[in-house]
C-alpha cells in the first residue's frame, strides 16, 4: 500500500484543525507546483506552545503532515518548534512516497513562519537568516504580511 495506516488515520482524522482566534503567530505558505496551501496557528505563553491549530488546502500528505507536525509541537517550547525538520514529520508518520516529501515540506515551513510572525509580532529579536527561503514560493509573488 502506497500510504501507511498513520498517514491514512492523519488523513481521515486530523488532529488540530481549525483558526486560533488571537493567534500569537500565523504562518501560512503555499506550493507553488500543485497549489496547495496550509496554514498555522500558533498560541504561546511564556515561550512554550500552548495551543496549535492548521488549516490545510491540500492533498492527503500535506492534511496529515500538517495534522502530524501540530501534534510534535504542541507544549513544546518554541526553540523546539524551530528544530522539527519535514523528515521528522514524514518519520513520524511511517514514511511517505519520495514524490509525496515535498508535502511535508509545507509544514515545517509553515510552523517557521509562523514562529517568525510571533517574533516580529513580539519584537523579538532573531537572525534574519534562520529564515532565509522559508515561504517564497508562491504562484503569484504576492507577498505582503
Ligand atoms: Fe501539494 Fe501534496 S501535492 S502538498
Amino acid at each position: 500500500m502506497l500510504y501507511s495506516e498513520k498517514v491514512m488515520d492523519h488523513f481521515m482524522h486530523p488532529r488540530n484543525v481549525g483558526v486560533i482566534e488571537n493567534a500569537d503567530g500565523i504562518g501560512e505558505v503555499g506550493n507553488a507546483k500543485c497549489g496547495d496551501i496550509m496554514k498555522i496557528y500558533l498560541k504561546i505563553e511564556d515561550g512554550i506552545i500552548v495551543d496549535v491549530k492548521f488549516q490545510t488546502f491540500g492533498c492527503g500528505s500535506a492534511i496529515a503532515s500538517s495534522s502530524m507536525s501540530t501534534e510534535m509541537i504542541m507544549c513544546k517550547p518554541v526553540s523546539e518548534a524551530l528544530e522539527l525538520t519535514n523528515k521528522a514529520v514524514a518519520e513520524a508518520l511511517g514514511g511517505l512516497p519520495a514524490h509525496k516529501m515535498h508535502c511535508s515540506v509545507l509544514a515545517e515551513e509553515a510552523i517557521k513562519l509562523a514562529i517568525k510572525d510571533y517574533y516580529d509580532r513580539h519584537g523579538i529579536a532573531y537572525d534574519e537568516g534562520m529564515f532565509d527561503g522559508y515561504g517564497h514560493d508562491h504562484d503569484h509573488g504576492e507577498d505582503e504580511e
